[in-house]
């Protein structure tokens, strides 16, 4: 991770954290853990839990604390464990919140931190994260500002799009060891995650089918070349359904009962809603554990489907989550973000941008890392690009 390393060093001569508490929300894995030894040597308290109850590494979490980290987090913990866990992080009265989905800046405004006014602000990873804080400001009930960190061009274009199409694929043949090739890859979902999954799912020789409800981005899919159609004409002819929407119950039991038997279902995006899973247990007349996170579920028809992770992100749960090179970028966002605020503490309570200077300089310094230099505009092409003129 070369860019949040380099602002690793920037942090240990400048400490713009210096005092500050942050109560981090993430994935808990060994990228998460550079991001918080680099919030550490700039100067901050962090205080550390999982943003999912199942993706914590427990060998991540046990060196962290070994190493004077203070951490609630592990493997399978309860829906009970996973709120108090954040409660227990904002006893520290944090001055930011980092979160992965909005669990922590929800949970802000009902245990009475957000009343203690000590948040300067929070930094939201992930899409669906933006999208809660989004409807919490439409309703006025945002409390404190937040920084919508996916929507920086260096994390959503890389994080959501590449990421998730690789570790997405990598969670999946761990899990079931799939041959691809031949395979008819249904995909619910063609935003950046989506096509991330699609572009790799082609890649390896998959038949590609996107539903959508979205009526460009079914237009950008059947453009791209693959095939749109309907989930429940798709349920009928896929042998892999993978869901990266944000919404809920995009597939339902009705849509499972017309599955092929053996089909396998998985999930990308951020909860465990988007294959109906409650329907799915509450039809199945068994259930088999194949192996860790693999259940083999009978329906009444007969058939058998296969479902990874408990329809949790299969990429974190069956994998190891996104490759380090990409969360180098997401995560070095996350650091420059909370520099920012502790910097500027902006006042307006609102969904924030990152701002562009941010963006643009996780850009060059992953560029730099990686060797690649880029031509500059001169200043005859600078004037140009600003003119009217010919
Ligand atoms: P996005 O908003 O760009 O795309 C979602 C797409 O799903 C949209 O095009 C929308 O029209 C479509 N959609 C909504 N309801 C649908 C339905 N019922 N059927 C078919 N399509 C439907 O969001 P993005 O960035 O692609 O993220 C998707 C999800 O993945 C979010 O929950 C996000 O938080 C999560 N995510 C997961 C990651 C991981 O590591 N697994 C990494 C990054 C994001």
């Amino acid at each position: 991770m070369p860019v949040l390393s380099s602002i690793r060093t920037e942090f240990l001569e400048q400490k713009p954290l210096s005092g500050k508490r942050i109560s981090a929300t993430l994935h808990v894995t060994k990228e998460t853990a550079v991001l918080i030894e680099t919030l550490i040597m700039g100067g901050a308290d962090v205080f550390l839990t999982p943003s999912n109850p199942l993706s914590t590494d427990n060998d991540v979490a046990v060196a962290l604390e070994s190493s004077g980290v203070p951490v609630r987090a592990w493997r399978g913990m309860g829906e009970r464990e996973y709120l108090e866990a954040l409660d227990w992080a904002h006893s520290h009265d944090p001055n930011i919140i980092i979160d992965d989905g909005a669990d922590s800046i929800v949970r802000a405004h009902v245990n009475g931190l957000a009343d203690r006014r000590t948040v300067f602000g929070a930094l939201e990873e992930t899409t669906t994260g933006v999208v809660r804080v989004k409807a919490l400001e439409a309703e006025a009930r945002l409390r404190f500002p937040v920084i919508a960190v996916n929507e920086a061009r260096t994390k959503n274009l890389f994080d959501n799009r590449y990421g998730t199409g690789q570790s997405t694929i990598d969670g999946i043949i761990r899990a079931t060891s799939l041959m691809i090739a031949g395979k008819n890859i249904v995909i619910c979902g063609y935003g950046l995650v989506g096509r991330g999954i699609a572009m790799r799912a082609r890649g390896l020789g998959g038949r590609v089918i996107i539903t959508e409800v979205s009526p460009l981005r079914a237009l950008e899919a059947t453009m791209e070349g693959y095939n749109v159609m309907q989930i429940q004409k798709a349920a009928e002819i896929g042998d892999l359904f993978i869901t990266a929407t944000g919404n809920k119950k995009v597939i339902t039991p009705e849509n499972i009962l017309r599955m092929k038997g053996g089909a396998i279902l998985a999930n990308s995006g951020h909860f465990d809603v988007e294959v109906d899973v409650k329907g799915l247990y509450a039809l199945a007349t068994s259930i088999r554990e194949i192996k860790q996170e693999v259940e083999e579920l009978s329906l009444p028809n007969g058939r058998k489907v296969i479902l990874l992770a408990h329809g949790r992100l299969v990429n974190l749960v069956c994998a190891e989550g996104h490759p380090p090179d990409v969360m180098d970028m997401s995560f070095s966002n996350q650091a420059l973000c909370a520099k920012f605020i502790v910097k500027n503490r902006p006042q307006k309570v609102e969904l924030m941008q990152v701002p562009q200077e941010i963006d643009d300089k996780v850009a060059s310094l992953k560029l730099a890392s990686m060797e690649i230099q880029i031509d500059k505009l001169s200043k005859e092409q600078e004037d140009y690009l600003n003119s009217w003129k010919v």
